[in-house]
């Protein structure tokens, strides 16, 4: 990235009392021009009470729609507005209508990977770095869970006190970190430690000696004093991961093919620029929006810990 990209986005946050915000998977270059990076959670808290009249959400669709809910009054910008989570619409309305006619005490737990239309028809939000901590603190016995069947699954095992349903949706980044790239990777740096996303499918967690969110991965390779890391997430990490840990000779592994997430890469630091400059790829409100932003506010109110940026 040419200094002068980074001089124009500068000038341009001063001139419209703009924010950048980024989430790890896009491209180092363009976490470099950032304000905030950070995971879904840490993001959506920081959306929550950010004042600047402008945001620039360095992510995908649904975090847009994510700041626009939590914050309605500030003009939210996509830097590339075809940039979509596929798992996101991965849930069929009509399953979260008969699970709630089949059990009379339910609550639908939504991944934020999700449209604000499904979110509207949540009870509460839930991320990675969350998950667990909300549904264990839910009154209902009983948790449908999407749009991630790996997450709701790793949920499941962490509170066995509660019946999980799952649906059939999931990151198709994550989905494809095969187990057999993971164990050769971790035969190849002896003394290795293995951390997974729990988007991750199960028999790669099964192998993972870390689970967590994106921000409790980069939080784990820092405070280790392991040597080598695999790291069964997006590659996009790489880039905080190298910057805090710079000088101690840490290492990071990908399993290959090194898992990359195409509408995340395609947030470059030109788009950042051009959509400061012109204003484009506003983020509507989205539809029902009172009813999308409930569900986020629980999650905000019941969640404790978790999230992470800078
Ligand atoms: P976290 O930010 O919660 O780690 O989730 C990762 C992700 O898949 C975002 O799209
Ligand atoms: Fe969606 Fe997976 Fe990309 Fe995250 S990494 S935005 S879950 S496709």
């Amino acid at each position: 990235m040419g200094q002068d990209i980074r001089e124009a986005v500068e000038r341009l946050k001063r001139e419209r009392d703009a924010v950048v915000l980024a989430h790890y998977y896009v491209p180092g270059e363009t976490q470099g021009l950032a304000d905030f990076v950070g995971d879904s959670f840490a993001l959506a808290r920081i959306a929550a009470t950010c004042d600047a009249s402008t945001v620039v959400m360095a992510g995908v669709r649904f975090m847009g729609e994510s700041v626009k809910l939590l914050n309605p009054g500030r003009r939210v910008l996509l830097p590339e507005p075809a940039a979509d989570c596929p798992m996101a619409h991965m849930v069929d309305p009509a399953f979260v209508a008969r699970c709630r006619a089949e059990e009379d005490d339910l609550a639908v737990a939504c991944y934020v990977n999700s449209t604000a239309a499904l979110k509207a028809l949540s009870d509460v939000c839930v991320t990675s770095s969350n998950a667990v901590d909300v549904v264990r603190a839910l009154p209902q016995r009983t948790v449908l869970f999407i749009p991630d069947e790996n997450l709701g699954r790793f949920v499941a095992g962490q509170v066995p006190e509660k019946r999980v349903i799952l649906n059939p949706g999931c990151c198709p980044v994550h989905r494809d970190i095969p187990a057999a790239a993971v164990a050769a990777e971790r035969d190849r740096h002896p003394g290795a430690l293995v951390l997974a996303h729990p988007e991750c499918p199960a028999d790669v967690l099964a192998l993972a000696d870390v689970v967590g969110s994106t921000a409790e991965i980069i939080r784990a390779v820092e405070g280790s004093d392991a040597a080598d890391f695999v790291v069964c997430t997006v590659e996009g990490v790489g880039h905080e991961i190298a910057r805090r840990c710079e000088g101690t000779g840490k290492r990071v592994h990908f399993p290959a093919p090194a898992p990359r997430c195409p509408d995340m890469a395609g947030i470059t630091p030109e788009k950042v620029l051009a959509c400061l400059e012109t204003g484009s790829g506003e983020v509507p409100l989205p539809p029902d929006a009172d009813a999308a932003r409930a569900p986020l506010e629980r999650m905000l109110e019941l969640s404790a810990r978790g999230g992470g940026a800078r």
